[in-house]
């Protein structure tokens, strides 16, 4: 891997929040969108968002210019191998969520909902449209991955819509000309469309920028069933569930399994309410949905 000088303070943390990024997404993808991202069809919103004229915008421009800087094949697999050991500490599931909440919140502490609040607010919503209990831990546990950056990862490299590298990157992914600064599209082979992959070989062989889905999905694949494995792990593959932008790399099964991606997205996005789930009370509720899929202590 490319020696690279230490990360300067702005090159870790370019969003004064992580969630400055989901609230991007949501002046991508508004709600009213939502019928247009039919599979096969790009979303309706994407011209709007590039004229659109909000105070966030710079720090999500420079999060993203780092995020498809760096997010090189060569980065992915060396994050591949320190994380997926699972051997930086032990503790309760419902530890490492409280953990996740420790994430300090710069930006407007009065309005913005902490961590556990956006899990809850999800999986809440999920419950209250009468789906399986599986689904409701999905989405109780989806951003659980975001704890890399409690171990001093940037936040490029935890949060951010993903994509596969090995091959050549897709203009439907959120800004693409920053893709030029990225070594990987002068590579001979990674900036051809197929790259490493051959064609609809299926995602399980196809390596995504590097973040809290995939960690998550790792963490918890003997656990949970596989339409919640495919909503944890692609959850921020934009280009794919909204531009259908990799269909070449997606097999028959992805497809299929893809529905669930779409019909878990508007959970994530769209399940904001005023007034927050009191976290006490819901406690009980999920301790025991937890105990019953998961083991008592995580390795993360
Ligand atoms: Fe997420
Ligand atoms: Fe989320």
């Amino acid at each position: 891997m490319e020696k690279r000088t230490p990360l300067t303070e702005k090159e870790t943390a370019p969003l004064r929040s992580l969630d400055e990024w989901e609230e991007d997404l949501l002046y991508r993808y508004p709600e009213a969108d939502i019928a247009g991202s039919e599979p096969g069809q790009p979303a309706k919103a994407k011209d709007a968002y590039r004229d659109y004229d909000n105070p966030g915008r710079d720090t999500v421009r420079e999060f993203y210019r780092l995020n498809h800087q760096y997010q090189t094949y060569d980065f992915v697999r060396a994050k591949e191998r320190e994380f997926l050991r699972f051997d930086k500490r032990e503790m309760p599931v419902w530890g490492a969520l409280e953990y996740l909440n420790t994430l300090v919140d710069d930006s407007d502490p009065d309005t913005d909902l902490d961590q556990l609040q956006h899990l809850m607010q999800t999986s809440e919503a999920i419950r209250a449209d009468g789906h399986p209990d599986w689904f409701v831990l999905t989405g109780f546990l989806h951003d659980l991955g975001k704890v890399l950056c409690l171990f001093g990862e940037p936040q490029w490299a935890v949060v951010g819509d993903t994509f596969p590298v090995g091959c050549g990157f897709s203009d439907r992914v959120v800004y693409p000309e920053f893709f030029a600064s990225n070594p990987d599209a002068q590579h001979e082979t990674y900036r051809t469309p197929y790259g490493v992959y051959a064609p609809n070989c299926g995602l399980r062989n196809v390596h995504l920028s590097w973040g809290h889905d995939e960690y998550l999905y790792q963490l918890t694949k003997d656990h949970l069933p596989e339409p919640a494995l495919y909503m944890i792990r692609y959850h921020s593959f934009y280009a794919q569930h909204r531009e259908n932008a990799y269909d070449h790399l997606m097999d028959d099964h992805d497809r299929a399994m893809f529905a669930w991606v779409r019909k878990f997205n508007p959970y994530d996005l769209y399940s904001k309410s005023p007034k927050p789930p009191v976290v006490a009370e819901l406690k009980p509720y999920y301790e025991d949905l937890i105990a019953k899929y998961l083991p008592a202590t995580l390795k993360l």
